[in-house]
């Protein structure tokens, strides 16, 4: 949940760590800190700040030519508020070993008790500031081997982290671990990096090696030596990063989320790129080692937050298409009941970090239950798509902003394609069935930029709904998760109460919330659908009630009087949340920014959810 960045090399280290921790605040912004090793065997220098980056930008006012290595961090708060004392690095009382960390370390308490018995003192409230301490003596009992004190430390602690150390008596050195949260090496030419995520590091490298669970990182301006909790040394995976620093900047736009709207059409071209023979055959490589997906009685996803909602979508192309019976969980509840799944039962995960540590933690509990994991993921080599059985990767490209737009859309499209390859290799679909749902899939990138490029009238009148104090968003069929979907974003974005209903529900309760003026943002289903004219009288009952109607239609379906419509291309009803989606997306975007609420950085939120 935090941004964890360290650099070793020639360079003045401030330069490369503080332009991580840019790239990296995504993860968190609740305070940052730096420390920076100097001359050998004196104190650390340190700088801490409550708040977001530009705070602590404003307190450094030296750039520290003479030190060349350093770590950065960028917080969410878990343990202790976002306060000075409580931002990291946090140190050893003698100032000169520094340890930042990303989640959580459950035991905290009793080591602290232990450590203040042994005279350490703590100046925080935090759970990484035992971390410190501990290593600190271990340093000593490990004649000043960092890498073999961070193993040892490693087996004392409980719960999940990424740590990175730093110690004034090996000045060039950089020692990380990884339990659970994410951590990458990125190599360079006298000079490494670690990181949270490659993007801490793209300008300057794009060759990574992945770390392993429970693996301690060595790294020097000269080497990186990756070793087991036991000492024994490990050959990390290295893989080459496909995308350049570009795709992590704005690039003109205000926004990271506004920018990543207008990627959607790429991003879905991209992910549907190479998975379509020439004879209108779905091509999912990844998907041909596992026979028990064409053999399932039943299928799992598990997924949370947004993703969650692409799950619940995917659930209607895999059921209709592909005949098999869906069943949507979100992670966090899953892995706290006793769920009975059988050896026919396939668990799909989605999860467009790979790191979201219900989503994780579901995952190994369904594995030890006995069922094939796949995972959908949007972020190469992080640790879920590591653990599954199978990985199909959505081409999103590096998702900044923390609301998630892009690798939605793409989750959705990679359900339809495993229902698409379910169906052509279990003959659920005939063959000119599927070739027709493939045009469908390739018209989309067209039809979203259609979308958005008649958008402007859409992002005024959603200006004028600043003022609202609640929204409710409706849809019945595949539209019931979109509107889930659009609420959540509202939501989070706007900080405004907001609701997605099932239309079929209103009637059972919600409709008590309709006053005069409510907004209320109905999604209807196409013209062909039994469900239109459902949806058409849910529309007549909340405008007799009072409420303000925006609906989302397609081109052809007749819409009720009185109300605004946002007009979609015509498609395929089971991927017309993929179209639908959009314009809810710049409603919440449009809301934000007239509202004032910081866009790319919501309070309270962070990208990557690595707690549980
Ligand atoms: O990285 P993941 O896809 O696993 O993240 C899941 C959720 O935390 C994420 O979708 C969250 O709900 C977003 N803030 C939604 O915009």
């Amino acid at each position: 949940m935090c941004g964890i960045v360290g650099y070793t090399g020639e360079k003045a280290a401030l330069t490369p760590v503080l332009e991580g921790l840019r790239r990296l605040e995504y993860r968190g912004y609740d305070s940052a800190g730096v420390a920076l090793t100097t001359t050998k065997g004196e104190k650390l220098f340190v700088e801490k700040k409550a708040g977001k980056l530009a705070n602590l930008e404003a307190e450094l006012n030296d750039s520290h030519d003479n030190s060349h290595s350093g770590i950065g961090h960028t917080r969410w708060a878990t343990h202790g508020g976002p306060t000075d004392s409580n931002a990291h690095p946090h140190l050893s009382n003698d100032g000169k070993l520094a340890v930042i960390h990303n989640g959580i370390i459950e035991n905290y308490l009793e080591l602290r008790a232990e450590l203040e018995k042994r005279g350490h003192k703590f100046t925080s409230e935090t759970d990484t500031e035992s971390v410190a301490h501990l290593l600190s003596d271990a340093v000593t009992k490990n004649g000043g081997d960092l890498a073999a004190a961070m193993r040892a430390v490693c087996n004392e602690l409980r719960g999940s982290f990424t740590l990175l150390a730093i110690h004034s008596d090996s000045p060039e050195r950089i020692v990380g671990a990884r339990r659970n949260s994410p951590l990458v090496v990125g190599v360079g030419k006298g000079e490494n990096f670690l990181a949270s995520d490659v993007s801490a590091f793209i300008s300057y490298t794009k060759s990574a090696l992945e770390l392993g669970q429970d693996e301690v990182v060595d790294v020097t301006p000269s080497g990186v030596i990756v070793t087991n909790l036991a000492g024994k040394v490990i050959t990390p995976r290295a893989y080459e990063i496909t995308w350049d620093a570009s795709a992590a900047e704005r690039g003109g736009y205000p926004h990271f989320m506004l920018k990543e709207i207008f990627e959607q059409p790429k991003s879905i071209a991209d992910t549907l790129l190479g998975r379509f023979t020439e004879n209108s055959q779905i091509a999912i490589g990844e998907l041909d080692n596992l026979p028990e997906l064409l053999s399932a009685e039943r299928i799992l996803i598990l997924a949370c937050g947004t993703a969650y909602h692409a799950g619940l979508i995917g659930k209607y192309a895999i059921e209709t298409w592909a005949k098999i019976p869906v069943d949507v969980e979100l992670a966090s509840e899953f892995r706290y009941r006793d769920p009975v799944l059988t050896k026919k039962t396939v668990v799909i995960t989605i999860s467009q970090s790979g790191e979201t540590m219900d989503t994780l933690m579901a995952a190994r509990h369904a594995k030890s239950l006995g069922a094939k994991v796949i995972s959908i993921c949007n972020t190469n080599g992080s640790t879920i798509p590591r653990e599954s059985d199978a990985v199909i990767y959505t081409h999103a490209g590096p998702e900044i902003a923390v609301a998630s737009t892009k690798a939605l859309i793409t989750q959705i499209i990679a359900t339809a394609l495993i229902a698409l390859y379910i169906a052509d290799k279990n003959g659920a679909l005939k063959p000119s069935e599927v070739s027709g749902l493939i045009e469908e899939l390739l018209a989309l990138p067209a039809k979203v930029e259609q979308i958005l490029e008649t958008a402007e009238p859409l992002r005024e009148m959603s200006r004028g709904f600043k003022d609202a104090t609640s929204v409710l968003f409706l849809g019945r069929h595949v539209g019931y998760p979109a509107a889930l979907e659009g609420a959540l974003k509202l939501k989070e974005l706007a900080y405004m109460h907001a609701e997605g209903f099932a239309g079929g529900e209103l009637k059972h309760g919600p409709i008590a919330l309709i006053e005069s003026g409510t907004p209320v943002i109905a999604i209807m289903p196409p013209q062909r659908s039994e469900l239109r004219e459902k949806m058409a009288s849910n529309i007549q009952e909340v405008r007799a009630r009072g409420a303000n109607v925006i609906v989302i239609a397609d081109s052809e379906t007749v819409i009720p009087a009185d109300v605004h419509v946002i007009r979609i291309p015509v498609s395929n009803q089971l991927l017309q949340p993929i179209l639908a989606i959009v314009p809810l997306q710049i409603f919440a975007y449009e809301m934000a920014v007239a509202r004032g609420s910081d866009v790319d950085q919501p309070r309270n939120l962070a990208k990557s959810v690595t707690v549980e």
